[in-house]
């Protein structure tokens, strides 16, 4: 993964910063050896020292989704020098992530990368996961279906229908585009072959639900949220099956997608034959 892309997340995480007493927003992002992307920004609290800084909160988050193994991690604030993570987080991301790259960034573009053992040379203490029998084999407990899954999409939807509940009556005809990650644009090798696709996304807006509901849909009736499409569930995963209509780079513009402007996209995936 490119260096711009973890900044970007990087910029992106900054915006869900909750920093009312310093108005000093930070985002981090980290990237795992698999290629995963977590991120955190900071949270603030009215007992100051209470606070937590984008690194941590993002290398905790981590960890709690069950990753092990970190290459880097990218820090965004508005501030010239770039961020420089403090000394707590530098503990923190050696004795998680050991000695992985660290770049920070600003608004204006500026960059400074350098490794964790160069911010903290002489590190006390060390990497525990290989030796600490307890983590380094995660058990499959029966609880653990319980435990968050988080995804990161992969593109997100452009298009003119910007409220939830408003789509345009004849949506199942107008055009929308899907602007896949440029760096997953391989991934779309031979997508051109289909004439239908399924976009898998989560719709961002939606909020709360109820297990069981009139649903407009159907007529008013009551159904289960498990015996409808409602957008309100308890994940609020919407898959589509749209016409494709070209696809141009990283960016495919599809035919009948139901989705608001924005909405970003966790997966593409064809239609099995005969649905
Ligand atoms: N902060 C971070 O999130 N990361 C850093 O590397 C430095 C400081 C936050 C903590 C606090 O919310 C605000 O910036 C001002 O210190």
């Amino acid at each position: 993964m490119k260096t711009e892309t973890l900044l970007s997340a990087a910029r992106a995480a900054r915006l869900r910063a909750y920093a009312p007493y310093s108005k000093f927003l930070v985002g981090a992002a980290l990237l795992t050896e698999e290629g995963a992307l977590i991120t955190g920004a900071n949270i603030e609290n009215a007992s100051y020292p209470m606070t937590c800084c984008a690194e941590r909160v993002a290398i905790y988050t981590a960890v709690h989704a069950g990753h092990r193994n970190f290459k880097s991690i990218a820090v965004v604030a508005d501030c010239s020098p770039p961020p420089s993570p403090c000394g707590a987080c530098r503990q923190v991301l050696w004795e998680l992530a050991g000695n992985i790259g660290v770049t920070m960034g600003n608004l204006q573009g500026e960059t400074i990368s350098m490794s964790l053992l160069e911010l903290l040379p002489e590190p006390f203490g060390s990497a525990i996961w290989n030796d600490n029998p307890v983590n380094a084999a995660m058990p499959d407990r029966e609880e653990m279906w319980r435990i968050p899954v988080s995804f990161h999409p992969v593109g997100y939807v452009i298009n003119s229908y910007q409220a939830p509940g408003n789509l345009p009556k004849n949506y199942k005809e107008l055009l929308s585009e899907v602007v896949i990650d440029p760096e997953m644009e391989e991934g779309l090798y031979r997508l051109d072959e289909e004439k239908n696709i399924t976009v898998i996304s989560y719709l961002h807006q939606a909020r709360g639900y109820s297990l069981k509901d009139k649903r407009s849909g159907r007529g008013d009736e009551i159904y289960g949220v498990f015996a409808c499409r409602a957008p309100l569930r308890p994940n609020a995963l919407a898959q589509s099956t749209v016409e494709l209509v070209q696809i141009r780079k990283n960016i495919l513009t599809v035919k009948g997608l139901d989705l608001i402007n924005g909405t970003p996209v966790l997966d593409i995936k064809t239609v099995l034959p005969g649905q």
